[in-house]
Formats: structure tokens, C-alpha cells, sequence
């Protein structure tokens, strides 16, 4: 398991940094055109992005992975924390002319914010890239005594039966084949889950392919939200 991690990694970051490397070398030395030259900078610039985010989700594994998570639960509403979610993503749903469908009933929580944040913008985040422009996203949240339930649905490629086991392992992105520059480092779910799990709560997947999928997170509620209730 470690020695899988450490050579996953090595990958994640020998990768991009070969095709920096070959990019900028082209730069240096070859005659090429304006278009090219914009085209090998935006690859540079990917690829420099990726590695940024993936320096960023291994110190977030390492720390919800350490002794001592970080986990700082206070009161707050569920609800807003969603909208606001979409709100921030919008920039990249609207670009894909996606549709997003909110059904959020007022829901307070006693949660980490930060964190629960960092889980919506995973899950969000996959359903914009795997669902083809035009498509549907649906975000909703309810709530009953004993636990909080909220529902990311999308429209978009769907997960393999096969799939849908290992997609929360770190490092799995599923298709080897698909172009790896657009795609991610295969770690957001697994952040998701660690979070979720924190919570001591559930993340769950169903999925069709070419139909949709949906990502499930249940919470449980805790004595102290019941109060604030009444
Ligand atoms: N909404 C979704 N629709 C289709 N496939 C998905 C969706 N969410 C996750 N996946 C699959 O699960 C894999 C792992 O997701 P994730 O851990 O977020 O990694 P990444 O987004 O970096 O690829 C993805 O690469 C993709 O194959
Ligand atoms: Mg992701």
C-alpha cells in the first residue's frame, strides 16, 4: 500500500513535469508559429496547474490521514454552504451550458464548514467534468431526525459497474486511456470519503453508463442539531 503510494505519486508528478520539460525545450529551440507557441505555453500552464493541485489534495490526505484530523465542527446551515458551492462554481457549469437543479430544504448542521466544503466542491466539481455541455445537474438536500441526506445527480458519462467499487482509492481515475491532462489526480474522492467518514457518515455511488450517476451523503445528526431545531 505505501510503496503503491509513493510510486503513484512519483508518476503524478514525473508525468507532467516530463511534458514541461519537452515543452519548453520545443520553446526554446524551434522555429514555430504564434498559434503554437500559445498552444505549448497553455500545456505548460495545465501542467503546472496539476501538480499544484495535487501538492494540494496530498497535504490534505496527510492531514485528514495523521492522528489528529483536523475537525472543527460547529452550528451552521447546510443549505447556504450548497448554494454558495454553486454560486462559486458557476464559472465552469454555466461555460458547459449546464442546467443546475437546487431542492434544499433549511437544514442546520453541526459539521466542519471548511471541510464539508471541500466535499461538495469535489463532488460538484466531477459532475461538471463528466457530464457532457447541455447537460443536468441536480443538488438535493433533506433532513430527518436522525440523519442529514444530500444528493449531487448528474447527466453525465456514468461509472462502469466495475468502476463504481474502486473510484474512491486513491489515484484511481478509471479509463487509462482517457486524456490525462484534462483529467484529474484521482484523489478528490478519496479526500471526499476521509471527510465524510469524519463526520461518521456515508458516501455512496450509483450510476448508469451513458445515463448518469449519483452521489449519496448521508450524515447522521447529532443531539445538538435536534435542539437547534425547535
Ligand atoms: N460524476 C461522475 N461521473 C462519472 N464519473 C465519475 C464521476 N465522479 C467520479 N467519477 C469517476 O471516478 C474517478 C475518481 O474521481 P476523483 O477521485 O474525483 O478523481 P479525478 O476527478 O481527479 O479523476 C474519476 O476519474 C471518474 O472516472
Ligand atoms: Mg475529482
Amino acid at each position: 500500500m505505501r510503496q503503491d503510494f509513493v510510486s503513484n505519486v512519483s508518476h503524478e508528478i514525473q508525468s507532467p513535469l516530463t511534458s514541461i520539460r519537452g515543452y519548453s525545450q520545443i520553446l526554446k529551440e524551434e522555429a514555430i508559429t504564434e498559434k503554437e507557441r500559445r498552444e505549448y505555453l497553455d500545456i505548460i500552464q495545465q501542467e503546472i496547474e496539476r501538480l499544484s493541485r495535487l501538492s494540494e489534495n496530498l497535504l490534505k490526505l496527510a492531514a485528514l490521514e495523521s492522528n489528529h484530523p483536523p475537525f472543527h465542527p460547529k452550528p451552521y446551515l447546510l443549505d447556504e454552504q450548497l448554494r454558495r458551492v454553486v454560486v462559486f462554481m458557476e464559472p465552469q457549469w454555466s461555460k458547459k451550458h449546464l442546467e443546475l437543479d437546487l431542492s434544499l430544504e433549511r437544514v442546520e448542521v453541526v459539521a466542519d464548514q471548511d471541510q464539508l466544503n471541500q466535499v461538495w466542491l469535489n463532488l460538484l466539481g466531477n459532475s461538471i467534468k463528466f457530464t457532457p455541455e447541455g447537460g443536468r445537474i441536480g443538488i438535493q438536500l433533506t433532513a430527518d431526525d436522525l440523519q442529514v441526506v444530500v444528493q449531487v445527480t448528474d447527466t453525465g458519462v456514468g461509472i462502469p459497474p466495475e468502476a463504481q467499487s474502486r473510484i474512491f482509492e486513491r489515484f484511481y481515475t478509471g479509463d487509462p486511456a482517457r486524456d490525462r491532462r484534462k483529467s484529474g489526480n484521482g484523489l478528490g474522492l478519496s479526500i471526499a470519503k476521509k471527510i465524510v467518514e469524519l463526520h461518521q457518515g456515508e458516501i455512496l455511488v450509483a450510476s448508469e453508463v451513458g445515463k448518469g450517476t449519483t452521489f449519496t451523503v448521508k450524515l447522521p445528526r447529532r443531539q445538538a442539531d435536534k435542539k437547534m431545531d425547535s
